[in-house]
């Protein structure tokens, strides 16, 4: 079959379109949720064809659209006053309500159920093409069944070119996600599928309603689902989609310990440079709307990128952000994968950072040791170490080929510029190191992890770490104990201090200050760590 195209949309076109409708035909016509492929909703055979196009299980019923009030009665043997409510309040818009179904809607629209699902979209097209109809329209979204919904005209063609008669080009779908599902055959009424009608908003109309767990968990096996859409698999990419939880830097971490040729990630705006694998981005973290907006037609353009497997920042569940949640909680069959706190630990020499990282040890942190990280990074043999002796000159190895620390600290603390060049070369090495160690590691036992380096502003490494720990003390308690550990002059001591950045530097940058010295506990200190 030829499918037509309408790109006009002007009235000789939306009359082609609804006349193609009348004669039990199927067109795909733009909402503002997404696209939906539309039939005649009192003509059985014409729904029958929608979900062989669309390659649907028969038992997953559809949405009737109206595009005026009146339409509603008689389509279901009662109206009841809470739904009436929603429909002053959110009609035309993206809610559909399941009330009991009258005799004559077409047992292929509801197949075994005893309820039918209505909406008016407010889409001006989808509302005149109704109207020029004069029927209501069954239509579920316009995707091949499993595939993400589309929300523009060419994601309908891409998979139902050649499967239907027409479609629609009314540009792109505003809302992004299918409308929100709601039934009130029961009492109180039942979220079903999140969308753009938020939770919130429904409440403001209707007190208190439940939410059915399945949208936000997996049905268990055997559990009939409220809505059947709710048992399929939905919304995928043909990539493999991981949810991943927690900050940027958590992100990054498994990023950059799990990922393989062929991944990419889908992430918020901003984060594309620093993810580390090639990512697409779906909005700003707090603009939901926008993620709802474009969230599957960027699902669809990993398949075009030939992604293979597909992690995702997970965004906020609140508000719209349910809905955006919930279709990807789908995408990924429910897999979600949650990379361990990261905290970095710094502080000024003297103030007690082992003592921390022992005292976090003992509290079941791993504890990633800096020093350790920094000599395993320059062993005899190892590419740093080859890479060093190559920039500042082979006098910094012994005969045996092992590192003179003194010699290399003389070259690269020389100047900036050197001391640049050291970085450059050690700090990759030694953040790759730690991931390894982290790797390794790391057992579901442990409470996360600890990274403890006395240079962590200035290393890649704190990227990775959600929050910095910065343990302090006063000058005079740090000099005094620093003489008593390594037994050096108070001259020696003071120079050591003062080549080290002030305090206030590192309080900037703290997310938890631990003062370590008295009159305060060290254990109250950590107590919410
Ligand atoms: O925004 C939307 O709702 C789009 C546009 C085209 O309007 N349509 C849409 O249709 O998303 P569809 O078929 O992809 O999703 C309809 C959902 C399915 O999960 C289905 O199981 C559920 O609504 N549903 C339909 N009738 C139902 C009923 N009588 N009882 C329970 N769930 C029902
Ligand atoms: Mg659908």
């Amino acid at each position: 079959m030829k499918t037509k195209f309408y790109e006009k949309c002007d009235e000789t076109e939306l009359l082609e379109a609804a006349q193609i409708l009348k004669d039990g035909g199927l067109v795909a016509i733009p909402t503002e949720t997404v696209y939906g492929l539309a039939a005649n909703a009192y003509n059985g055979d014409a729904v029958s064809r929608v979900f062989e196009a669309k390659g649907r299980p028969t038992d997953n019923p559809m949405i009737v659209h109206i595009s005026s009030i009146e339409e509603i009665y008689p389509l279901v043997t009662d109206f009841p006053e809470k739904a009436k409510a929603l429909a002053d309040a959110f009609w035309p818009g993206p809610l559909t309500m399941i009330l009991p179904k009258s005799d004559l809607v077409p047992r292929q629209v509801a197949p075994k159920l005893e309820t039918v699902a209505v909406r008016m979209p407010s889409h001006p097209v989808a509302k005149r093409i109704i109207e020029l109809a004069g029927v209501p329209l069954a239509a579920p979204s316009a995707n091949s069944s499993g595939s993400p919904s589309p929300t523009t005209a060419q994601h309908v063609l891409h998979d139902l070119d050649g499967k239907i008669n027409a479609v629609v080009d009314g540009g792109e779908c505003d809302v992004g996600i299918e409308s929100t599902v709601i039934t009130l055959a029961t009492d109180p009424p039942r979220l079903l599928r999140p969308g753009g009608i938020t939770v919130e908003q429904l409440e403001s109309v209707l007190g208190h309603i439940d939410v059915d767990p399945a949208v936000i968990s997996e049905l268990a096996e055997g559990v009939a689902p409220a809505s059947p859409g709710m048992k399929y698999k939905h919304y995928s990419p043909r990539a493999e989609v991981y949810i991943v939880e927690g900050s940027l830097e958590s992100f990054r971490f498994l990023i950059d310990s799990e990922a393989a040729e062929g991944d990419m990630a889908l992430c918020f705006n901003g984060e594309e440079a620093s993810v580390g694998i090639p990512s697409l981005p779906f909005g700003d973290v707090d603009d939901l709307e926008a993620q709802a907006h474009l969230l599957f037609a960027e699902l669809r353009r990993f398949d075009d990128l030939g992604a293979k497997r597909v992690f995702v920042r997970a965004p906020s569940s609140e508000g719209v952000g349910l809905g955006v949640y919930n279709r990807l909680l789908r995408a990924a069959a429910f897999k979600i994968l949650t990379p361990p706190v990261i905290y970095g630990l710094t502080g000024q020499t003297g103030a007690g950072k082992s003592t921390v990282a022992k005292e976090l040890e003992r509290k079941g942190y791993l504890i990633v040791d800096g020093d350790v990280a920094a000599r395993e990074v320059v062993r005899k043999g190892s590419p740093v170490l080859t890479e060093l002796a190559e920039v500042f000159g082979s006098d910094i190895l012994d005969a045996d080929g092992e590192l003179i620390r003194a010699a290399l600290a003389k070259k690269a603390f020389a100047n900036e510029t050197e001391r640049q060049k050291l970085n450059a070369i050690t700090h990759p090495a030694v953040t790759r190191w730690s991931i390894d160690f982290i790797r390794k590691n790391l057992t579901d036992s442990h409470k996360g992890v600890v990274i403890d380096a006395a240079a962590i502003f200035d290393s890649d490494i704190r990227f990775y770490c959600t929050e910095m720990i910065v343990v302090t003390a006063p000058e005079s308690e740090r000099l005094e104990r620093i003489l008593k550990r390594d037994g050096i002059t108070h001259e020696a001591a003071m120079l050591r201090i003062k080549a080290q950045k002030d305090e206030q530097y590192y309080k900037e940058r703290a997310d938890i200050l631990v003062r370590n010295y008295a009159p305060y506990n060290l254990a109250d200190e950590l107590d919410s760590l």
